[in-house]
């Protein structure tokens, strides 16, 4: 049965070559918890035996035909570009109806309204839970949201790092600010409080110059030599997990708070992160990129999908689909529920990248996925 699965996801995917199988079904690594105590333990033998045990995933490589694809380049094309290129073409003309290579109107949907038209009824409820989260955003010092960015660009350091996640010394890193991005440009939409927004786009202007100190477009709280470990399948802890948090909140602070160096900066970040992804494709295969996203990749997937539909640039749509893990997708695609095993943190923002997808490119199959997502989950497995 397995086999048979397997083999008919092959059929449906075969825009992208897979392993066998995802291999992110949990290990104990899957757990943040586990791994902040594994990272925090000083027993090396421990962490030694653990993080090589994790990186022996030898899983058989299936070639499909983006290998046949691969072999047909033709002999003059010498530039690495021009081969991603090439692969790209082929991507194209399998997933659009008629190869046009242009994507379809998405269907028409609610619209949703703007947190910024809204506002709550302070004595109610919902109205003291929202002042309790804004008097908690008001307490959060930028200086110290910074640290490990400003410490990671090079840059004088005020104010002390965070602990817990945000510790210096975390591999996570960073995500925190992400969210603290996200959570209060809708505060501010939500409120119109200026002293928040004061802070936050004090906040986004500190990252703005650590971005630019590190002058490739990369921007994180760690360095970027995480995403070397990440594309060599080594042991590393969810580097782009944390940089669809920071991208999602630069979003969010240009959406919400129309703060037009936040889109500058992600699109930046996007463009550095392309350039990384085409450098493996191009160097290595795209079963060495597939492979690596057995790693958490958070919402990588929706994050470029809501930039697409911003910047138009047909870069982060690329981008986007590379980060939509055909081996956990296609699995759904074919309406198997085969969901027991898998990490629900790592592979429920997926399936949200996915259903985005459909909104975005009005793509049927995807719109298929996250109904039978949901279907399942809310059927057997809640
Ligand atoms: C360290 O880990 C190893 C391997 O799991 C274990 O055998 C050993 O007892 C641990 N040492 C201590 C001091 O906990
Ligand atoms: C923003 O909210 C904080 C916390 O409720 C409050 O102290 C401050 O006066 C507000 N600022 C503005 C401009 O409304
Ligand atoms: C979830 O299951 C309940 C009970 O069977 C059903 O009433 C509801 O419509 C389902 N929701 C979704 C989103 O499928």
């Amino acid at each position: 049965m397995k086999i048979l699965v397997v083999f008919v996801v092959m059929v449906l995917f075969c825009d992208c070559v897979m392993t066998k199988e995802c291999t992110n079904t949990p290990t104990q690594l899957s757990s943040h918890t586990y791994r902040y105590a594994l990272l925090n333990s000083k027993n090396k033998t421990l962490k030694q035996e653990v993080l090589t045990l994790s990186s022996h995933d030898h899983d058989h490589l299936t070639p499909t035909d983006d290998s046949a694809w691969a072999s047909l380049l033709p002999r003059k094309v010498l530039k690495q570009e021009d081969e991603f290129s090439w692969m790209m073409m082929y991507r194209q003309m399998k997933n659009n109806n008629g190869g046009s290579g242009k994507v379809r109107d998405s269907g028409s949907f609610l619209n949703e309204v703007f947190l910024g038209d809204v506002r709550l009824d302070s004595d109610s409820i919902h109205g003291q839970a929202q002042q309790t989260n804004l008097e908690y955003l008001m307490l959060l010092d930028g200086d110290n949201l910074v640290w490990s960015f400003r410490k990671t660009a090079g840059l004088p350091t005020p104010g002390v790092a965070y602990g817990g996640w945000e510790s210096p010394n975390q591999e996570l890193r960073g995500h925190f600010v992400g969210h603290y991005l996200s959570a209060t440009a809708m505060m501010w939409a939500s409120t119109g409080n200026d002293t928040l927004k004061k802070k936050m786009t004090a906040v986004v202007s500190a990252l703005g110059e650590c971005q630019e100190k590190m002058g490739t477009g990369y921007l994180s709280a760690f360095p970027s030599e995480f995403f070397d470990r990440f594309e060599a399948v080594q042991p590393v802890w969810a580097p782009y997990y944390t940089i669809h948090k920071i991208m999602a909140g630069l979003v969010d602070q240009y959406v919400f708070a129309g703060n037009d160096q936040a889109l500058k900066m992600v699109t930046q970040m996007a463009d550095y992160f392309y350039k990384r992804v085409q450098n493996v494709i191009t160097k290595y295969t795209i079963e060495r990129h597939w492979r690596s996203l057995n790693e958490e990749t958070g919402g990588m997937n929706d994050v470029m999908y809501r930039l697409y539909t911003i910047t138009g640039n047909a870069n982060h749509l690329l981008l986007a689909h590379l980060f939509d893990k055909p081996c956990f997708l296609g699995l759904l695609a074919i309406k198997a529920d085969e969901l027991s095993g898998f990490h629900a943190n790592t592979h429920i923002p997926i399936v949200v990248g996915a259903q985005r997808r459909y909104e975005v490119t009005g793509d049927p199959l995807y719109k298929e996925i996250g109904t039978f997502f949901m279907e399942t989950v809310n059927s057997s497995h809640s």
